[in-house]
């Protein structure tokens, strides 16, 4: 049963949207770890109405939405499968896959081992196939390029760099589940980018690679973190309040409109051309452990060489970070938030940790959207609890009450220093337990990896 949509200005209120012709700064956690760079900026994004907690420039925080200026991108893998220039015919994996059976093709990319690059590390052949078990009529292709994390820009550069991948992704996603129409849900903060794939979805049917039996609609989001959450994302779209949806049933076989969908990252989709044109093993041959190929890293302003890199996983935070980021212009690490501000930190002392999803996990971090944000001793582990929590509070959509309570009750407890440890333990652990997504449990990770990295300094947060 479709729900009634609500008038546009119930919806509209959910939104922090803002003038997208009109400067604005960055209060995301890359740019407030860079706050002393420039303390105007910074000034100017705490007074920002409505906050804007990321423009994916975080290679240049604190940053304004005008810089133009596109971070330096760098393959330190032995193939780039997804920022290397070599393809010379952009829609031959598609007409590959096309001459390949939907059961084949799944075939492929599960012996290519891909997991999805949104967060969660869900292996991709497994939900291909979900959508494609469903009974044929009207299935979706949604790709996810609302990247709110702060610290991540990968997807936004993907896209701007090769917008055809992501659209040829989309479309041998759509012969291997029998979808019929694509949408990419790209986040308002990325103006040129929705511009650049405008361009190239038209390019695209002038090819003829979409229009028959498969095409793909722009749709822009109006400024909200939690509308990357997937379920969120699909209420987004059909004009609904875009609160967290209750699974399941899963958007597999209940998504868009009620219609079975896939959903994936920007990353993943894109990945798919080149394990279609070279082969699951050649994927596989790539990375380590039960995490395959390669994946794209953010590194934040605060490194001697910020930038955007494919590397494979493998690869140690030490290498990144030292390596490949050059260490920070700033003096020693005094952390790195890895994966998003809802995820984990890591302190110096485990940089020898492998990247890896099963690997980050064991040390409470998370692979995430490949987001580094190192900060150095201008941001003590109480500033940091304090920006995380607010932005947490800001963005929960208020569906699940451990989060919209908790993390609200956080933030006022934090501020008049009436925070106490028996507080701390129940709200983090209802947040843990009970939140209804990522959202609320990424909090209590965060929170969580705090008290088992830096127990002094979280004691020291205590009334
Ligand atoms: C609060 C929240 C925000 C999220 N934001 C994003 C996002 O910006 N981009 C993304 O691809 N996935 C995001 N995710 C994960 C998606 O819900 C979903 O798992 C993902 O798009 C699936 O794609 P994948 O299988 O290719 O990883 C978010 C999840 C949560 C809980
Ligand atoms: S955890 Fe937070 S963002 Fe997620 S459903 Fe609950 S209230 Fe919404």
């Amino acid at each position: 049963m479709p729900r009634p949509v609500p008038p546009e200005d119930d919806i509209a209120s959910f939104y922090h949207h803002a003038d997208p012709a009109r400067e604005r700064f960055c209060l995301g956690l890359a740019c407030f770890v860079a706050r002393r760079r420039n303390p105007d900026r910074w000034a100017k994004a705490c007074a920002g109405i409505p906050r804007e907690y990321c423009f994916g420039r975080c290679y240049a925080g604190p940053a304004s939405n005008l810089d133009a200026a596109l971070p330096q991108v760098v393959v330190d893998a032995s193939e780039p499968v997804l920022l290397g220039d070599n393809i010379a015919d952009p829609y031959s994996a598609l007409r590959r896959a096309r001459a390949l059976s939907a059961e084949s093709l799944i075939a492929l990319v599960e012996s290519s081992g891909l997991r999805g690059r949104g967060g969660a590390g869900y292996p991709t052949a497994r939900k291909l196939s979900a959508v494609h078990k469903e009974p044929a009529g009207l299935k979706y292709v949604v790709a996810n390029a609302d990247e709110g994390d702060p610290g991540a820009f990968s997807d936004r550069v993907l896209m701007l760099r090769h917008p055809h991948r992501l659209i040829e992704g989309m479309a041998i996603a759509a012969h291997a589940t029998g979808a019929s129409s694509g949408i990419i849900y790209i986040r308002e903060e990325y103006p040129h980018t929705l511009a650049v794939l405008e361009a190239a979805l038209a390019e695209a049917r002038r090819l003829g690679a979409l229009g028959a039996g498969f095409d793909i609609t722009l749709v822009q989001g109006r400024g909200s973190y939690v509308c990357g959450e997937e379920t969120a994302m699909l209420n987004s779209i059909e004009g609904l309040r875009p609160s967290v949806r209750v699974r399941p049933p899963f958007p597999t076989s209940c998504g868009l409109h009620g219609r079975p969908t896939l959903v994936n990252n920007v990353e993943t989709l894109a990945t798919l051309p080149w394990i279609v044109e070279r082969g699951g093993a050649a994927f596989r041959a790539l990375g380590f452990s039960s995490s395959r190929g390669t994946k794209l890293v953010s590194l934040n302003s605060l490194f001697n060489r910020p930038g955007l890199y494919e590397v494979e996983f493998g690869v140690t935070l030490r290498r990144l970070c030292e390596d490949l980021g050059g260490g920070l212009r700033t003096g020693p690490v005094r952390g790195i938030v890895v994966g998003g501000p809802l995820a984990g930190v890591v302190p110096p002392e485990l940089l020898d940790t492998p990247f890896g999803f099963e690997e980050l996990r064991e040390i409470g971090a998370s692979v995430g959207h490949g987001g580094l944000v190192a900060f150095d001793d201008d941001t003590s582990i109480r500033e940091l609890l304090e920006h995380v929590v607010a932005f947490a509070a800001y963005e929960s959509c208020g569906q699940c009450a451990p989060c919209r309570y908790g993390a609200a009750r956080m933030e006022r407890l934090l501020k008049s220093d009436r925070l106490t440890r028996e507080e701390w333990d129940d709200t983090v652990s209802a947040l843990a337990h009970t939140s209804l997504c990522g959202l609320g449990g990424g909090l209590a990770e965060f929170a969580q990896s705090l008290s088992r990295h830096y127990p002094r300094e979280i004691s020291a947060c205590f009334a």
